[in-house]
């Protein structure tokens, strides 16, 4: 059966939430947003309009707020959910562990007691290669095993996709499906949304993409020991349009019927810190000044997906390439050097 009405996007105000969201509309959906602001802007939404021509009906509230969800799902009749809402800094967690458990799992619980208490039957659930800890082998395939994590974050998304296991046992008319996304970089190509983190990033690209810019003087290279090619960590970046057309296949498999299904969603290749910061140098022809720093407490040699299971199942296969996703970050960093505003 076809999902004809409505989808529920929490967190779709946010990088990977409003990518998705365009990528629902082109495919004929109509997604309807909530989402708190603790991590987005409104500007998001103005910006999904000019590119898809829809302002997607958008609720500004937390999903941990049971009157609120209430109302959303009375007034929509939804057919299936996009759980991207939670909270994704793996330091802050460590700093604030409380916050990401009332958070990420605080949300999920209410929107699983609401689609209970609706009927709404399907759910794709945000999780991440971070589940995996550090893989025994790599490239990791979705049997291997999760759990063995050490910040909070992580936490939060393996006990997630432990109670959305078990439910799935429980209630085998539900739809459930985990994807555990890798290193999401890029932004649509139009260079109206992108990754807007705040304050100084954490992660790879928004930082390198902020040196570009001039914003920051120099990118430190976190550890050139490591066990491979060239000394310094392995990931799998993933271009954001690829990982939103992953949803909408998603949604597509579980329009077939109930289950549940894990998915990687990555490209298969890793890359190095060094060959990514190369591989914006030439896609945009821009210096990137940097300098070897120690490494960074937590961080994995080496992590990159098998996804023959999303392709096997869903015909997931990316289409963007790592000069792809350089340049389109660059696109979106150049045209909003502060973000959204
Ligand atoms: P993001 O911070 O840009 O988006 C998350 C959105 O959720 C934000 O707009 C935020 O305002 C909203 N939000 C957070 N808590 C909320 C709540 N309680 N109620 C309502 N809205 C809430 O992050 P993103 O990069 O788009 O990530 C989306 C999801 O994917 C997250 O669950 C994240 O953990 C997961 N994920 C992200 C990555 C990544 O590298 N970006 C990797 C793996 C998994
Ligand atoms: C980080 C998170 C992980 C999360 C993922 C995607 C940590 C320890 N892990 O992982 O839980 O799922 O983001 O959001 O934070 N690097 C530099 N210089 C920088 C920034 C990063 O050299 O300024 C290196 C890192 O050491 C790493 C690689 O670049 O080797 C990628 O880093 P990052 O973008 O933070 O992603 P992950 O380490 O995969």
């Amino acid at each position: 059966m076809a999902f004809k009405n409505k989808i529920l996007v929490t967190g779709g105000l946010g990088y990977i939430g409003s990518h998705t969201v365009i990528s629902l509309i082109e495919n004929g959906y109509d997604p309807i947003i909530v989402d708190n602001m603790c991590n987005s802007k409104i500007e998001a939404l103005n910006r999904i309009e000019k590119i898809s021509g829809v302002r997607p009906n958008t609720y500004i509230a937390d999903v941990r707020d049971e009157e609120k969800m209430e109302q959303i799902f009375k007034e929509n009749k939804i057919d299936a959910v996009i759980h991207f809402a939670g909270l994704k800094a793996v330091g802050e967690s460590v700093q604030k562990p409380k916050l990401y458990y009332d958070n990420n799992i605080g949300s999920t619980e209410v929107l699983l007691k609401k689609m209970k208490e609706h009927g709404v039957k399907n759910i794709v659930f945000s999780s991440s290669a971070t589940v995996y800890g550090n893989p025994k082998k790599v490239p990791i395939v979705e049997s291997d095993p999760i759990g063995e994590v050490t910040n909070p974050y992580a936490d939060t998304k393996v006990q997630i996709e432990y109670i959305l296991q078990a439910l799935a046992k429980q209630d085998p008319s539900l739809g459930i499906a985990i994807l555990r996304y890798f290193n999401p970089i890029g932004a649509h190509p139009s260079g109206l949304i992108g990754e807007d983190p705040r304050g100084i990033p954490n992660n790879l690209m928004p930082y390198v993409t902020q040196v570009a810019v001039g914003k920051l003087p120099e990118l430190n290279v976190f550890g050139n020991d490591y066990p491979t090619r060239d000394g310094t960590c392995i990931r799998d970046y993933i271009h954001v349009c690829d990982l939103a057309r992953g949803h909408v296949l998603t949604l597509k498999k579980l329009e077939q019927g109930p289950g549940l299904v894990i998915y990687n969603l990555g490209t298969s290749v890793g890359t190095t810190v060094l060959e990514l910061v190369n591989a914006f140098m030439k896609a945009n022809n821009i210096t990137i000044p940097y300098k070897i720093a120690p490494r960074r407490a937590g961080d994995i040699p080496e992590c990159y997906a098998n996804c023959d299971k999303a392709y096997k199942e869903i015909g997931f296969k990316t289409q963007y390439n790592i000069v792809d996703c350089c340049r389109d970050s660059w696109n979106w960093q150049k045209k909003n050097p502060n973000g959204l505003n």
